[in-house]
């Protein structure tokens, strides 16, 4: 199978667990990449049975409003029973790695409002530990120096995302270099950065669910 055609197929499973434990009229969080793509498109089919939808970024806002779907303000809601979203790294503990679309603040916000996190990715993505994908962390530009000599400190090799700029106004530093065997701990050190925004270690808040793409079909797993 292409890593698309895994793709699909966990987008399929994830619509298909939606469809069975989210409430008709329930809000459903959506989130950012490719893989969340094909979940986009493939929930369009169920989509009047969704009383709205929450976006992570305009990107995704986008497609879902191009399908017809939804979008709401996450203000304006009280409850959010699934979010469903990829990730760049999983671990066995379900603490993943995110933002290498620059989404993660958004995705760290709504993920906290969400009852359950549902992560869909492909085999290829579930690591024993994580940080061979450089751990995006999102900082106000005026910070930039001053946060990358920090994460310096912490072992790692920061680098700017060239030229790109988050939703939200903010730069991303990508670093490099790190061995993430302490998430929780890690994602706390990087908090404490002035200037950090938000870091790409979702470990406090992980994953509740996973949906696995592999070869062999779809395995779920549970925190
Ligand atoms: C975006 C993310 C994505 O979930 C993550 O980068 C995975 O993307 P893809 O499904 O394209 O591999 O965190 O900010």
């Amino acid at each position: 199978m292409t890593q698309d055609e895994l793709k699909q197929a966990v987008a399929r499973a994830a619509r298909d667990y939606v469809a069975d434990r989210l409430p008709i009229g329930g809000i459903l969080g959506v989130g950012t990449g490719s893989t969340a793509n094909f979940f986009i498109d493939e929930i369009a089919a169920i989509k009047d049975r969704l009383g709205g939808t929450v976006a992570s970024s305009e990107v995704t806002a986008q497609r879902l409003r191009g399908h017809g779907i939804r979008v709401l303000d996450l203000n304006d809601v009280d409850a959010m029973g699934i979010y469903v979203d990829g990730a760049d790294e999983i671990d066995a503990s379900m603490a993943m790695v995110k933002g290498g679309g620059g989404a993660l603040t958004r995705e760290k916000i709504v993920a906290a409002v969400a009852e359950t996190f549902v992560c869909i990715c492909d085999a290829s993505k579930r690591v024993p530990v994580m940080g061979r994908f450089p751990l995006p962390v999102e900082v106000i530009p005026m910070s930039r120096a001053h946060v990358g000599r920090e994460l310096a400190k912490l072992g790692g090799t920061p680098k700017l995302r060239d030229g790109f700029v988050t939703d939200n106004g903010n730069l991303i530093l990508d670093v490099h270099g790190l061995s993430i065997t302490d998430p929780v701990g890690l994602e706390d050190r990087i908090n404490q950065i002035v200037g950090v925004v938000t870091n790409g270690l979702f470990a406090r808040r992980g994953a509740d669910v996973l949906l696995l793409a592999t070869e062999d079909g779809v395995r779920t797993f549970s925190r």
